[in-house]
């Protein structure tokens, strides 16, 4: 139905009109033995999932509200590698159709002008040292106009239409990002995580300034030099000292 040109990536879709979250969906099939590439999409969420126990707004058939389970043979440290790839799929996906050029703010976060036009979140089913499952859950604002937002996400949340000016097909959107998705996966498996690494940190808006990196033991402030083999954020202080960042918000001083 969607035209998709992939292999396993999205060979199984369950396509849903409301559900509480497609997060919720994949791991259950994911738990019940659904093979890699299997995707949930819904055309809304009554509480979809953030990072760090938000929420994620999920309106009515304005967004791609998907999760894709997979199974990559990867110890679970490994398992950020999948966030990052995942986001620069996004980026290229929306580069492919429109001619704009979102950014990337570590770990997950894309940006278009500034304000987050998709997050991604990327959970588990592990043992001690084996990862089981991945679902990857991706929320892109596609679209919702500005009056479709809260008041509180009005000026930090934008979508692709309200960028480009125009509506964008989420059918070919899904598309064109399983696509991507599925080829830099298959580079990640064949070729390991330094390819990506590089094109990830082509699209960074973080690597190189100034940031202020808020994680649940305090904050760190200073100069974002890069990422580290397994995408971890490195800071270095005013000190010299590099500090290894693995989950965060980032603030950019501006
Ligand atoms: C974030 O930036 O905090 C991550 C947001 C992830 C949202 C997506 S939408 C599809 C999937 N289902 C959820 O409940 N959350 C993810």
């Amino acid at each position: 139905r969607l035209g998709l040109q992939t292999e396993t990536l999205g060979r199984q879709i369950h396509h849903e009109e409301s559900v509480d979250s497609t997060q919720k969906i994949a791991h259950r099939l994911a738990y019940e033995g659904a093979q890699e590439g299997t995707v949930v999409i819904a055309e809304e969420q009554l509480s979809g999932r953030g990072r760090m126990d938000r929420r994620w707004h999920s309106p009515k058939s304005t967004g791609v509200w998907m999760s894709v389970i997979l199974r990559p043979n990867i110890p679970p440290p490994k398992a950020p590698q999948l966030t990052l790839i995942t986001a620069v799929a996004v980026v290229q996906a929306i580069e492919v159709l429109t001619d704009l050029t979102p950014q990337i703010k570590w770990p997950n976060d894309i940006l278009m002008n500034g304000k987050k036009v998709t997050g991604i979140l990327t959970e588990l089913q592990a043992d001690a040292d084996r990862i089981i499952s991945i679902i990857i859950g991706i929320g892109i604002n596609v679209n919702q106009e500005l009056d479709d937002y809260p008041d509180e996400l009005k000026d930090i949340a934008t979508s692709i239409s309200i960028e480009k000016g125009e509506k964008l097909s989420r059918a070919e959107l899904i598309r064109v990002l399983l696509g991507k998705l599925e080829n830099l996966y298959k580079l990640y498996l064949d070729k390991g995580f330094y390819p990506i690494k590089l094109l990830w940190e082509s699209y960074a808006v973080s690597i190189g300034k100034n940031l202020t990196a808020r994680t649940i033991t305090g904050s760190i402030y200073g100069k974002a030099l890069g990422i580290t083999e397994d995408g971890v954020l490195m800071i270095e202080d005013s000190s010299g000292k590099v500090h290894h960042v693995y989950s965060a918000d980032i603030e950019l001083d501006v």
